[in-house]
């Protein structure tokens, strides 16, 4: 099985030319001009971008949530990857109470097998410590999870105090794993919730309203101090505002292994959403930390520009409105907090991003698939287009256009956060390892395409 790409314009983070590429099976062997090689499938680049399949280091498929699990599995979540031009993703798997992160990785690894359409890897969310969990830390690392995730929100279920964290750090920096964080101070927003509700404010809105910045600035703070201590490297999950990104920025400044993503849908949408006159349609907007005052986009792309924000992921944790946020119903507090967006990363970073001048195209191109790859552990096999590389490739029309809609997404889950929004640019076509899995617009593969990632260690460290 060969493949060649002919005469598409290559953008990479560093390069940006006219080139043929041709794969043989599953790896790029070739690229130069007017190659004259003979190939099984031949996709014409003229007028498209041709640039390195996405890796979305945050998704949530298959995943419990407030009694309920997110409406993409394994299998429909990774087709609107796809569809979207992502090749990889990581997803999480949760430890159990008292079950080892072995076991906890064997699960995933079962209920994935055979289902994914691209390539998949996992994090491994550590909710507590047993005389196991920490040796248990380096296994999972020679099996290919070399970042966990740790939650300082969601008391009572997910989240650890500061000894469990700061024990956690200390391993993951001692072994080279990368520990993910979800920063929001848990106890506070609880207490805020509980009073909210005691005062009668049961709809969605207030979920944003009990979620304050300075609860996830203060978290920010202090877990770049406890990673400082522990002498880790820390990554921040869906940073969202100015005042937690003052921290990475005055962090990385000192020196400090600190990293940050951020999403989409804090680069364009805000709390204007958050209107009670909305009913109780707002809840397609809860999702964590919520969304913030609009000025807080200029300090992310600024952020994203400086590199102080490495990423943009997804936080894809998709929930139906009708029949699971809608348990929400009366007290926002059981809303399954989550939005979908797995497949729009690339037409919003572009139409939205790189059009008005925010980032430069090779920028994009880092923060959609090479920082992530490189950050965890997959570069240069992902997230580059060279000789030896995967062949996970993105053919990509800049100048058609496209309306987001839930009537024509592939996600499973019934609205879209951009109900309605015109974007810039096309996803044409999508070869995972080699093969066609998106043609013209058509989702071509298979289920059981996507293969287990074993991740080496970050290359930023
Ligand atoms: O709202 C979100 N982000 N839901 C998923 C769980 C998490 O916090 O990552
Ligand atoms: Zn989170
Ligand atoms: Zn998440």
């Amino acid at each position: 099985m060969s493949l060649l790409v002919r005469g598409a314009r290559i953008v990479t983070a560093n390069d940006d030319y006219v080139a043929d590429v041709f794969a043989q099976q599953e790896t790029i062997t070739t690229i130069g001009r007017d190659l004259t090689v003979h190939a099984d499938v031949v996709l014409e680049g003229a007028d498209l971008l041709l640039l390195p399949g996405g890796v979305d280091p945050h998704v949530h498929l298959d995943f419990p949530f407030g009694g309920t699990k997110t409406s993409d599995s394994v299998k429909s979540g990774t087709v609107a990857a796809a569809y979207g031009g992502t090749t990889t993703v990581v997803n999480f798997a949760q430890q159990l109470a008292g079950e080892s992160l072995q076991s906890t990785l064997e699960r995933a690894l079962a209920n994935a097998d055979g289902q994914a359409a691209v390539d998949y890897g996992y994090h491994l969310i550590v909710t507590g410590l047993n005389g196991q969990t920490l040796p248990d830390l380096n296994s999972v690392g020679a099996d290919g999870v070399t970042s966990v995730k740790l939650f300082m929100a969601y008391p009572g279920t997910v989240m650890v105090d500061d000894g469990t964290m700061f024990q956690i750090l200390e391993r993951t920096g001692e072994i080279g794993t990368l520990c993910c964080v979800h920063a929001e101070n848990g106890d506070v927003i609880e207490v805020l919730i509980r009073r909210a509700l005691a005062a009668g404010h049961t709809a969605p809105s207030w979920h944003a309203r009990t979620r304050p910045e300075l609860a996830e600035s203060e978290a920010t703070h202090r877990a770049i101090l406890l990673a400082e201590m522990a002498n880790a490297p820390i990554y921040f999950v869906h940073l969202s505002c100015e005042q937690a990104l003052a921290e990475v920025t005055v962090a990385r400044d000192r020196g400090r292994p600190v990293f940050a993503e951020t999403c989409p849908h804090y680069l364009f949408l805000d709390d204007s959403v958050y209107d009670e006159a909305g009913g109780f349609d707002v809840a397609k907007f809860v999702l964590t930390p919520p969304l913030r005052a609009a000025r807080h986009q200029d300090h992310l792309w600024r952020g994203l520009r400086n590199d102080d924000i490495s990423v943009v992921s997804t936080d894809h944790c998709p929930f139906c409105l009708t029949n699971q946020k809608s348990a929400g119903r009366g007290d926002f507090s059981k809303i399954p907090n989550g939005g979908p967006g797995v497949e729009h990363r690339l037409p919003l970073l572009y139409g939205r991003g790189v059009v008005p001048g925010h980032l430069t195209l090779r920028r994009m191109v880092d923060a959609f698939s090479s920082a992530p790859a490189r950050l965890f552990g997959l570069f240069p096999r992902k997230g580059t287009i060279a000789v030896g590389s995967d062949a996970d490739l993105v053919l990509f029309d800049p100048t058609a256009r496209q309306r987001l809609s839930a009537e024509s997404h592939h996600m499973n889950v019934d609205y879209s956060l951009y109900e309605g929004m015109e974007v810039a640019g096309v996803v044409r076509s999508v070869v995972s390892r080699g093969q066609l899995v998106v043609k013209e617009g058509r989702y071509v593969g298979a289920a059981g395409h996507g293969q287990y990632q074993r991740r080496g260690p970050s290359g930023d460290l």
